[in-house]
């Protein structure tokens, strides 16, 4: 059988026809999207109609939207954008936030900012009561992610955005793992900024966009020349900014299948666990109700999570033991320790992330490989 990649959550598969669109972006246009020559102005056609495309698919104005490197460039855009259009003030977060977040909020504290990291439940959700009781009368500023990208547990951004509105707090929303899962109009939503990135749904690394509703205050990070409304500064990604709508145009149209695809290669996954190793033999971290279906995260106690990802790998599967940063590390993730698992579910735990390419075949391939693996390690003890 060929290698089977189940770490969508770390990075996807770059689809053949947005591989199509950067090549032909690439190999006919390499004006610099600021000069007024032809080239130039064929190069600014090219973003401005990634704009536009992104703008109708996420249901946004094209002046809302700005091309960044990258989901974490865009978390760092609006949490520093936010907070440097003004002086001090507290800003609420979670305590499950990507590093983006939480490592940007750190540093806004060492600069005088006061932070609270809000906690979640077993499943990795944030109580609402939990935010009203942490609103305090100088809190300009809420990030909470729309769906986390070590359990998938989809958060109740609806509610908390309205609380931030009847209070005029500004609320930005880390939307890198839930586009292309969960549906999103922009406009409909009780939000001021939202982050993306295109390699997580089957587009290029190195480009993301930020969603600024009209009207939010952001101070820039980039200093330089007028691009993007002077608010990132730097040559626009020409091709990135192509593939990436394309990329979002395909994920928008095809959410309700992945979603259908997702269920039935989760429920594969599981039955094949629960025939070969026994429903006591793992547990599930997370919300399975209300989360991602593409994001399983599961405990095999007993079986180290780096043992465990070393034999998966042996046997031509690739998955992870929590966001791509920590994992090449022992670790522990802080999402998992802000579920307050136990200590057994924390050292075994396992990412399984579906995406574009993977079969049922494939999840029943991988439940019997896992069986084998836990039997034989099981037994050494
Ligand atoms: C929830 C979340 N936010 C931000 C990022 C960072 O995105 P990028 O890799 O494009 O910088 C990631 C990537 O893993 C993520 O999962």
């Amino acid at each position: 059988m060929k290698p089977i990649y189940l770490d969508h959550a770390a990075s996807t598969p770059v689809r053949p026809e947005v591989a199509e669109v950067i090549m032909k972006i690439m190999s006919e246009q390499f004006g610099n999207a600021s000069s007024v020559h032809t080239f130039g102005r064929s190069a600014k056609k090219t973003v401005n109609g990634a704009r536009d495309s992104i703008a109708a698919s996420l249901g946004c104005f094209s002046d809302e939207w700005i091309f960044t490197g990258g989901g974490t460039e865009s978390d760092n855009l609006a949490l520093f954008g936010a907070a440097h259009s003004r002086k001090g003030g507290h800003i609420i977060t979670t305590a499950i936030e990507h590093h983006a977040v939480l490592h940007a909020c750190r540093e806004l504290e060492k600069e005088g900012y006061s932070l609270t990291y809000l906690p979640v439940d077993r499943t990795g959700r944030v109580a609402p009561e939990d935010l009203a009781a942490a609103l305090r009368e100088d809190t300009f500023l809420i990030s909470i992610m729309l769906a986390n990208n070590e359990v998938g547990t989809v958060q109740p951004i609806e509610e908390i955005g309205r609380v931030a509105r009847e209070r005029g707090i500004l609320f930005h929303v880390d939307a890198v793992q839930a586009l292309g899962s969960v549906p999103i109009s922009l406009s409909d939503l009780p939000v001021d900024y939202m982050s993306f990135t295109a390699h997580k749904i089957n587009g290029p690394q190195g480009i993301g966009g930020l969603y600024v509703r009209r009207g939010a205050p952001l101070h820039p990070r980039l200093h330089g020349g007028l691009q993007e409304r002077g608010r990132r500064a730097g040559t626009e990604n020409l091709a990135g900014a192509a593939g990436f709508a394309k990329a979002v145009e395909l994920a928008v149209e095809g959410q309700a299948d992945k979603h259908e695809e997702s269920l039935l290669l989760r429920d594969r996954l599981l039955h094949g666990l629960d025939r070969g190793i026994g429903r006591d033999a793992y547990h599930i971290n997370g919300d399975i109700e209300h989360g991602l279906p593409n994001i399983t995260n599961i405990s095999f106690p007993g079986v180290r999570s780096d043992v465990m990802l070393m034999n998966l790998d042996m046997e031509g599967i690739a998955a992870s033991s929590g966001s791509a940063c920590t994992s090449g590390s022992l670790e522990i993730s802080h999402v998992l320790k802000a579920m307050n698992l136990r200590g057994d579910h924390l050292s075994s735990a396992i990412r399984f992330s579906t995406g574009l390419g993977n079969t049922t075949e494939e999840m029943e391939h991988v439940a019997r490989k896992i069986e084998t693996i836990v039997k034989r390690l099981r037994n050494k003890d």
